[in-house]
């Protein structure tokens, strides 16, 4: 279910618009994270920023998940200590094998190992542009130049493209990578199209499958990709606990794939997932409650302000993510630097989408402040910039 909310509700305030849709405010779960002692409180302004531009989770790990992590420090200064059994954790709420599962530092450094592990004789990485770049960034790092397709008009990705440029460039290609939902357009590839793509390369080329931003989406055409692992398939699903989870700065992420590719992977893999985060992980996995809660009021907010965007006469896309991405009518940058002289920091450069801004779903301040802003920038809405 959709949820749309109207200006009248912004405008009532956003706690009263998540109190309509039946959701409690952040403070009700412990989703808040404590101030720092006084003595480390920090002297930079970076508290005070409205930080909608690398979409993370604002609110935080869960209060389960900050108990869980306090129990662990007792682990601090042993190599061999109880995990909590983390990754037979991870395997079971796939329905795979431990054998399936690589966990990483985040799910960028996973990103960053299949790179090396498949790339890593100059083959390369065929993609879509604009996406997630950490694979090409590797690719490119390693003297194998990214094949990088651009999207069609809709912002979908052109799954026969890529499979005709998979197969044209077989003999160089090393992997094919579609980040679903794509970063930063938030739109979704339908399982059908995934299949579709399965079906019609050939079947000895990795395809890694980005699925970050899963736990966002509604929409029914999309499905993870993690049973075409289950069918033998060469598929590498990566996941990460920085989004749904509020876990960026502590670092957990890992991949899904088959055995064999697990193995070669992992050559490359330091595995460096200290014991807090592991303890972490296993609470949030269990936490379904703060986790439905972290998706509905993100969902809600994140509709709320593309609404109120729409009702001004701007394009946004439609987003299954905790982002969304909005057509500003003139060179982003400029409304970036606009914004990030309110103390609001919002997206990056995207090419080629230069007049699109990426906008991350803070707190319900957050995108208050985030309309306002966006009011005194574009004081007469979409006709201001002339480019309807
Ligand atoms: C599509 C996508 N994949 C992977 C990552 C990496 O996340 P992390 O390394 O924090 O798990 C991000 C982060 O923004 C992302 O947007």
């Amino acid at each position: 279910m959709k949820n749309r909310f109207s200006r009248r509700h912004f405008m009532g305030g956003a706690a009263a618009a998540l109190g309509a849709l039946g959701l409690r405010p952040a403070s009700a779960l412990g989703l808040r994270l404590p101030p720092p002692p006084p003595g480390l409180a920090p002297v930079d302004p970076y508290d005070d920023l409205v930080k909608l531009a690398s979409n993370e989770n604002p609110y935080g790990p869960s209060e389960k998940m900050m108990a869980s992590m306090n129990a662990a420090w007792k682990y601090s200064n042993r190599y061999g200590y109880p995990d909590g059994d983390i990754r037979e954790k991870i395997a079971a709420h796939h329905g795979v094998d431990t054998r399936n599962i690589i966990m990483n530092a985040g799910s960028g450094e996973t990103l960053r190992v299949a790179g090396l592990a498949f790339l890593g004789h100059n083959e390369k990485v065929v993609g879509v542009e604009p996406t997630f770049m950490t694979v090409y960034s590797v690719a490119s790092g390693i003297d194998a130049d990214p094949i990088m397709r651009p999207l069609l008009p809709d912002h979908t990705q052109d799954i026969d493209d890529l499979i005709q440029v998979t197969k044209r460039n077989y003999r160089d290609v090393g992997m094919v990578y579609v980040c679903n939902p794509n970063n930063p357009t938030g739109v979704v590839v339908p399982d059908s199209d995934i299949r579709h793509l399965l079906d019609n390369i050939p079947e000895d080329i990795p395809v890694l499958i980005d699925e970050a931003y899963h736990h966002f989406v509604q929409d029914p055409a999309y499905a993870t990709a993690v049973p075409y692992i289950q069918e033998g398939r060469k598929v590498l699903v990566t996941r990460t606990f920085s989004k749904i989870y509020g876990m960026a700065g502590l670092r957990l992420g890992y991949g899904i794939a088959p055995a064999e590719m697990i193995a070669e992977m992992r050559i490359h893999s330091t595995g460096s997932v200290n014991a807090l985060v592991k303890w972490g992980g296993v609470a949030a996995l269990e936490d379904n409650e703060s986790e439905a809660w972290v998706r509905d009021t993100t969902i809600a907010l994140r509709d709320a302000a593309a609404n109120e965007l729409r009702d001004q006469g701007f394009e946004v896309i439609p987003s299954e993510t905790n982002f969304f991405m909005v057509h500003t009518g003139r060179p982003a940058s400029e409304v970036r630097s606009a914004f990030r002289q309110r103390n609001i920091a919002v997206g990056r450069n995207f090419p080629p989408m230069l007049d699109y801004l990426r906008v991350s779903i803070g707190t319900e301040s957050e995108m208050e402040a985030f309309l306002a802003g966006w009011k005194e920038i574009f004081p007469n809405g979409m006709t201001a910039t002339g480019s309807r």
